[in-house]
């Protein structure tokens, strides 16, 4: 059985783009591979965070992985900074990463603009990623669009890993959604949906309520044409739109055009939005239950047991192959 390895960063609201672009690719995957998913805490400090939230954010995340349906009982689900190799494995793999490669990513590029101070954390956060993959020796990684640049870094790091001291690691391969791996705004279709949007009304959370989604969508930005009609270029908006709509209701966009025709924009919204409440109901429900359960702590606890003898294994061998501290003594 090959292995698969993600994680999510606990840095607030978790968005239709992260269920969409990652968790539900999480969901379609855990009973054919040999799942590993992450609560990546350490990859959320290289920006500030709020000490009492983060951890707030860190359990409420890990609900969010089993409402959605993850089963732990199939997949392993931790948290990154309870499994201490990730941090030794990312040193060692900073040390073999080049500044010009860090400074080349677009995320540090967008998320350092226009910033005072950017932590080193923030240069460094890919090698951590690639240690996060390579520990494991997963043969695929999902995610969403946004993160082929770090996985294509990821890739090289290891090769060159292998090259110059033992042949280690797995190469991993990226897998990417055909439809959804990138989500846009609903305010702004040529931008990423982001929780870190200050525009509130850009981001459906997989927590909102009804009536806060049926507003988002009433107000996301299509254009005058009336017409629904998935056009990337020239009608970006709608686009997205019809994308959420055929993911959460397993239409193809082609019904969807046909169902729609001579339609007007208000009906096609009220639709979706009643899609969208639909399909996020059960997980919230889920997750206010697990949210007042022990279960959550008893799962993470295993977790993070099995990801340790797997990474500790990964993370010495590294040492051994770099030359780090004494040869074991029989
Ligand atoms: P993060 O926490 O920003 O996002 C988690 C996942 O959600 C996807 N995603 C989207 N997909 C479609 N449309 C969108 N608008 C959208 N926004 C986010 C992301 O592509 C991602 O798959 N660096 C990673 C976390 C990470 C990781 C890893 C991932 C750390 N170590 C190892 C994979 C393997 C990140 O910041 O994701």
């Amino acid at each position: 059985m090959q292995t698969i390895f993600s994680g999510i960063q606990p840095s607030g609201t978790i968005t239709l783009g992260n269920y969409i672009g990652a968790l539900k690719q999480f969901v379609e995957l855990q009973h054919e591979y040999n799942c590993y998913f992450c609560i990546v805490d350490q990859h959320a400090i290289t920006v500030p965070q709020d000490p009492i939230q983060l951890r707030k954010n860190i359990r409420s995340l890990a609900a969010l992985y089993i409402a959605v349906g993850i089963d732990p009982e199939q997949a392993t689900l931790f948290i990154q900074s309870e499994v201490p190799a990730h941090a030794q494995a990312g040193w060692m793999l900073q040390c073999v990463t080049y500044i010009g490669e860090l400074e080349r990513m677009t995320q540090f590029k967008d998320k350092s603009s226009g910033k005072e101070a950017v932590s080193a954390g923030l240069l460094t956060y890919p090698p951590l990623m690639a240690a996060d993959i390579l520990l494991y020796s997963a043969d695929l990684v999902p995610v969403g669009e946004d993160q082929k640049q770090h996985l294509e870094l990821t890739r090289d790091i290891a090769e060159r890993f292998n090259k110059k001291y033992n042949d280690i690691f797995t190469i991993p391969e990226v897998r990417i959604p055909k439809t959804g791996a990138r989500i846009m705004s609903l305010q702004d279709p040529l931008k990423k949906m982001s929780k870190s949007d200050p525009n509130q009304k850009a981001f459906i959370s997989i927590l909102d309520e009804p009536k806060q989604i049926e507003k988002k969508i009433k107000s996301a930005v299509t254009d005058s044409e009336g017409v629904v009609k998935f056009d990337k270029e020239n009608k970006p908006g709608v686009s997205n739109l019809l994308s959420i709509y055929s993911i959460l209701s397993n239409k193809s966009i082609a019904d969807l055009e046909q169902e729609y025709e001579g339609k007007g924009y208000g009906e096609f919204k009220g639709d979706l939005a009643q899609v969208v409440v639909q399909a996020l109901e059960p997980i919230q429900k889920k997750y206010y239950e697990l949210m007042e359960s022990a279960e959550l702590d008893e799962i993470l606890d295993r977790g993070a047991e099995k990801a340790h003898a797997v990474a500790g294994r990964m993370a010495k061998k590294m040492e051994n192959a770099m030359g780090l501290g004494r040869k074991k003594r029989r």
